[in-house]
């Protein structure tokens, strides 16, 4: 393994597996570029068997400042890591490391990824305090559910395929403010809600299609999904043909970076709509 090579040279990766499809590269050598900094954003695929190792030798070795972390292993880098912050230790997972005396330093930058976006593009999300949908009861909707209840959400309506999984996560928030709602009745339950979230993987593109009418729901509620790929899923086509105002996953994907820029290089970039561009017309390649 190479010596660390101790320059104002900054050096920081992603870590996935797999890792191929990321596109953190290019938003950080975009921003690396457009602030002139001394520095590098590479992309590293690591197993899962390979993590530890990774995180407590390699990372220092090969000269990294910190890494962004991805699926499949947020989990186990959060229990990897020797500090973790308060928005880390509620989520139970890492997405953003830096090295501090050599020491790991966790962050989940998902969760103000979500809520930068959402709080820009739908300012007035609650105003007016009416419920919130959740689908969906994995790591995202973990790290969704946590910036809504931050941010005031009064009542959110949890609703799993697997009930008992959406139970399990709505108990560990301690808080009466999420119910869970059955799978099967799902399109009576998203009737009041001023916001509807998916934080499922369906629509995804090679995944199955989110199965759901949006008949009941209020023309004014805002309809968001967290996929990207593609960037308009077949849950916001059916919204935005309803006139339902809709936010997609880019911005999520987007501010979900500045946090780990500033981290590792110094400077908070802002996200642009050059910026946007220049991921969208990537997305686009396929
Ligand atoms: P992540 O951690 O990225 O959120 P995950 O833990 O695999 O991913 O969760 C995926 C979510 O999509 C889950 O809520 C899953 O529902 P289950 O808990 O019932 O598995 C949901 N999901 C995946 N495929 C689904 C399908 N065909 N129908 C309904 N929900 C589905």
């Amino acid at each position: 393994m190479a010596d660390k090579i101790q320059t104002d040279y900054v050096k920081a990766c992603v870590i996935g597996w797999p890792i191929a499809h990321s596109r953190s590269p290019l938003i950080h050598n975009t921003w690396i570029k457009q602030y002139g900094v001394s520095g590098a954003y590479d992309i590293r695929e690591v197993m899962p068997d390979d993590l530890e190792h990774f995180l407590k030798h390699d990372l220092d070795a090969l000269g990294y400042a910190g890494c962004n972390v991805t699926v499949p292993h947020k989990e186990h880098a959060f229990l990897l890591c020797d500090h973790v912050d308060d928005v880390a230790r509620s989520v139970k997972a890492v997405n953003t490391i830096w090295k501090r005396d050599g020491q790991l330093y966790g962050s989940n930058t998902d969760v103000y990824g979500f809520m930068t976006h959402l709080n820009i593009s739908a300012p007035d999300w609650n105003k007016e305090k009416r419920p919130v949908a959740v689908l969906g009861a994995g790591g995202a909707a973990r790290a969704v559910l946590y910036g809504l209840l931050q941010d005031g959400a009064s009542e959110i309506r949890l609703l799993n395929r697997t009930q008992e999984r959406a139970k399990e996560l709505a108990h560990s928030f301690e808080t009466p403010a999420i119910h869970v709602g059955d799978w099967a009745r799902r399109e009576q339950d998203i009737a009041e809600c001023g916001v509807l979230i998916n934080t499922t993987s369906l629509g995804m593109t090679g995944k199955p299609v989110l199965d759901i009418q949006l008949d009941g729901l209020a023309e004014e509620s805002t309809v968001i999904d967290i996929v990207y790929v593609p960037l308009e899923t077949e849950l916001l086509t059916q919204a935005k043909a309803k006139g339902h105002r809709v936010v997609n996953g880019l911005g999520m994907l987007l501010h979900q970076a500045v946090p780990g820029f500033k981290a590792w290089f110094g400077i908070e970039p802002k996200v642009t709509d050059a910026l946007e561009a220049i991921v969208l017309e990537d997305l686009a390649k396929g």
